[in-house]
């Protein structure tokens, strides 16, 4: 096996797919194998001069060469497409978009800045969740010096919520608004929760911009600290993180569009330094998904891991 890469791509229409094929398109060692969609069947491909999007079943699929393929279907539909090409073809490389594996033991945890070593040369990647990555961020650094469970106020655009039509992504419904949901147990939670391996309160928004995210984290810890000590905390964490920027302000929401780094900051340390809010905010569809895939083929693939993802 050996560049370029042959990549497919299951669920191509949608916020994520759309991403992963200008991405595909970018990287000096992928070519598209084929790209799915039952409602765009016929369509051409714009970033694929030459090739039109396909209406394929999982066993369609599984007798087409690709080398990985990228699975960008709403949540529950990742395993038989994955079976059925696994079956035919075993030594497929899979990334998981949805959040069917990332409870998985047999699936690699896709959080480089968490998680590079597993993830290098895997064989199949269970992406995580656009919030779970921005708030593990925040988090991890403070991991172990927690005195109780990090609370996470989260806001996202409304491309959080995917193209299926509903009122989280209604623009009339949104208008001036700011829609509160699933406050307990959304599976986010559980996500941070069990790779953490720290209990953790998230209670998510969405909100009327289309694109990016944000969290605000309230980090009690177990004992005092100061803000230079948070701050180097930080800084040895990801200091040389390509895809992470420190900033001593808590970042805002709007600096990230369409970028492919999370950026940290806040620093706010109460009086008696036992307390420290820290924001982190991403773009939910490139490092809370597509981009951050990205990072993982590459590391998949023993590539740099930035390849084709230029700032
Ligand atoms: N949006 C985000 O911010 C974000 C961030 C991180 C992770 N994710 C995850 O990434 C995945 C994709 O999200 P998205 O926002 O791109 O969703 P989306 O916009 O709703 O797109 C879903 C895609 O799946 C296809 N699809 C839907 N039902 C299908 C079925 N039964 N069989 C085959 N294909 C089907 C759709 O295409 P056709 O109907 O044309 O076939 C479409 O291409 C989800 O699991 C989501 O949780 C999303």
């Amino acid at each position: 096996m050996s560049a370029p890469w042959r990549i497919g791509l299951i669920g191509a229409r949608g916020h994520v797919g759309g991403e992963l094929l200008r991405l595909i398109a970018a990287h000096p060692s992928l070519e598209l194998a084929y790209a799915s969609s039952r409602a765009r069947a016929g369509d051409a491909i714009a970033t694929a001069p030459g090739q039109v999007f396909e209406d394929l079943s999982p066993e369609d699929a599984a007798q087409r060469q690709a080398d990985l393929v990228f699975l960008a279907l709403p949540n529950g539909h990742a395993a038989r497409w994955a079976a059925a090409i696994t079956a035919a073809a075993p030594r497929t490389r899979f990334i998981d978009m949805s959040a069917d594996h990332r409870f998985d033991p047999d699936w690699a945890y896709g959080l480089p800045e968490l998680n590079r070593k597993a993830i290098r040369g895997a064989q199949r990647i269970a992406n995580p969740g656009c919030y779970a990555t921005a708030a593990q961020l925040a988090i991890a650094p403070l991991a172990d010096r927690l005195a109780s469970p990090p609370a996470i106020f989260g806001v996202s655009g409304y491309s959080g919520a995917g193209t299926t039509p509903g009122p989280r992504n209604d623009p009339e419904q949104l208008a001036d608004n700011l829609m509160p949901y699933a406050l307990t147990g959304h599976v986010h939670e559980r996500e941070i929760s069990r790779h953490l391996g720290q209990s953790v309160h998230f209670m998510p928004h969405v909100a009327a911009f289309f694109r990016g995210l944000s969290v605000t984290v309230n980090l009690c810890v177990d004992a005092p600290m100061t803000a230079a000590q948070a701050r180097a905390l930080y800084e040895d964490a990801y200091g040389s993180e390509p895809f992470i920027r420190l900033d001593e302000d808590a970042p805002q929401v709007r600096a990230i569009a369409g970028r492919r780094s999370a950026r940290l900051g806040g620093f706010a340390l109460s009086e008696d330094g036992r307390r420290l809010v820290m924001v982190c905010v991403l773009d939910n569809l490139l490092k809370g998904a597509a981009s951050q895939a990205m990072q993982n083929l590459n590391l998949a693939f023993g590539l740099p891991e930035d390849t084709g993802l230029a700032p």
